[in-house]
């Protein structure tokens, strides 16, 4: 990650260069919300192909499923949510500003350990401590309230005869109402996985920064059903697998921190996060938890059905403890955006800003360039060429200089140039965005020659 690296440098280079815009924005923008664009949703997109590649496809023990995103709402009375998924609020009545009570007494008490207070400890700390609000420098609170997380929706026809339903606030409770259906007809045995990637949303009480913390999100995640005699063998397995994954997406170590929970949810054997040095700090970018049969236990009684698992080798009948991985793609997309971004200066004294994005992560692979217009017709040869094979683009607008600097700025791995010698020996100059370096290429050895290079 450059040193030079800021937010808002981010931000801008998204937007100029289609890779992420504001939602909504021609309405003024809707806060928190953000739209791919056409250059960040191949990113995401490779992303969440690289997980599901290593999560998944190159694991016989793993399947996938596409759960719906509206459920039984009895689901969210299993899982806890209903009761309990809230955060505590306040509210300044100067400004009108809102925040939760939790930040607001880490941001200026950093020893104090807030996750074991109490609202009522919270709101006593506060007033004690006379913590005045960030934004206006006053202290005029309202109580802490509990600010609930879920967005609730409606469904039925007829006014007054409306279920409530909730968008769910994570993809993994999909995974554990198909604990029986995935078992049964893929035959699956004890320590299984299934993983899923998909939208969750949550009523944040304060999203910001970016793609770090927003209302809709998408995420990947995996349960693994297992013996609890395996069942901590298996976390630390997954530890590994986590932290390996994202150092082969290109993040570097020393940017990349284990971080092991001392407080546990109650029916918590361990947990752990893997944190990232984000250009706003270290924060979390991935959990990692061993949830004990609290998830199957919990459907089992809510839904009446047994969810127990016979080994067909010892007779055994128990109740599978769940070791759960969920990683962000938004969040994954933002870490991968701040570790590939680099100000470069050349020697010619000029700087280019240039995403080293790993290449099988590259929103295009390569990019063709006639030297001139009157050479476009050969290069969109090229173009229906490669284009079967991987996301290519194609300019052939301005110098060739910019259009370099460009597909710089975007992470295209290779840019293809086809000049006047490509008429008369279907030859191209192929440029690598790392070195600069340029080689000549039949056309007919580019397929093979990209493919070598982008293989993950
Ligand atoms: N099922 C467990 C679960 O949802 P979590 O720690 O709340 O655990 C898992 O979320 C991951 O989802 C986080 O580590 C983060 O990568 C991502 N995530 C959670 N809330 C998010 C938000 N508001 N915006 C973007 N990503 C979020």
């Amino acid at each position: 990650m450059d040193n030079n690296l800021t937010m808002d440098k981010l931000v801008n280079l998204c937007k100029s260069r289609g890779f992420v815009f504001q939602g909504s924005e021609i309405y003024g923008g809707f806060a928190n919300t953000w739209d791919f664009g056409p250059v960040g949703v191949e990113l995401k997109n490779n992303i969440k192909k690289a997980w599901w590649k290593k999560f998944v496809q190159e694991d016989p023990s793993a399947y996938g499923v596409d759960a719906a995103i509206l459920m039984n709402p009895r689901v969210w009375e299993a899982s806890g949510h209903v009761a309990s998924f809230s955060d505590p609020q306040l509210d300044c009545k100067s400004c009108k500003y809102r925040f939760r009570a939790d930040n607001l007494i880490e941001e200026k008490f950093k020893d104090v350990d807030v996750e074991k207070m109490t609202t009522e400890e919270m709101q006593k700390f506060i007033d004690e401590h006379k913590i005045k609000c960030p934004h206006c420098g006053n202290f005029n609170w309202t109580p802490i309230r509990q600010f609930k997380l879920m967005f609730e929706t409606s469904r039925g026809t007829v006014e007054g005869e409306k279920d409530v339903v909730y968008l769910r606030p994570e993809t993994c409770q999909g995974e554990y109402v198909n604990f029986l259906n995935v078992q049964r007809t893929m035959r699956a045995k004890v320590p299984f996985a299934i993983a899923q990637i998909g939208k969750s949303f949550r009523n944040e009480i304060t999203p910001g920064n970016f793609l770090f913390r927003t209302v809709e999100f998408e995420q990947m995640e995996l349960q693994m059903f297992c013996h609890p005699n395996e069942s901590m063998e298996i976390y630390k397995s997954y530890k590994d697998r986590a932290m390996k994954f994202v150092e082969e997406l290109g993040l570097s170590s020393e940017n990349l921190r284990f971080h092991d929970h001392e407080k546990l949810a109650h029916y918590a054997k361990a947990a752990c996060d893997i944190q990232y040095n984000f250009p706003i700090g270290w924060q979390e970018l991935n959990g990692i938890h061993h949830r004990g049969n609290w998830d199957l236990s919990r459907h089992s009684e809510f839904s009446g059905k047994n969810m127990e698992y016979l080994d067909p080798y010892t007779n055994e009948k128990f109740l599978p403890n769940v070791i759960e991985y969920s990683i962000g793609a938004d969040r994954l997309t933002l870490a991968v955006m701040s570790e590939a971004y680099e100000e470069e200066k050349l020697d010619n004294g000029e700087t280019r800003v240039v995403m080293h994005f790993k290449p099988f992560l590259a929103p295009f692979k390569v990019a063709i360039l006639p030297l001139q217009k009157n050479l476009s017709e050969k290069a969109k040869e090229v173009y229906a060429k490669l284009s079967k094979e991987f996301m290519c683009d194609y300019d052939e607008a301005g110098s060739i200089g910019k259009r370099y600097r460009r597909q710089d700025e975007i992470g295209t791995p290779f840019c293809v140039t086809i000049d006047f010698d490509t008429l008369e020996d279907d030859t191209v100059t192929v440029r690598d965005r790392d070195s600069m370096e340029q080689i000549r290429l039949k056309i007919e050895a580019l397929t093979s020659y990209i493919a070598e290079k982008i293989k993950f």
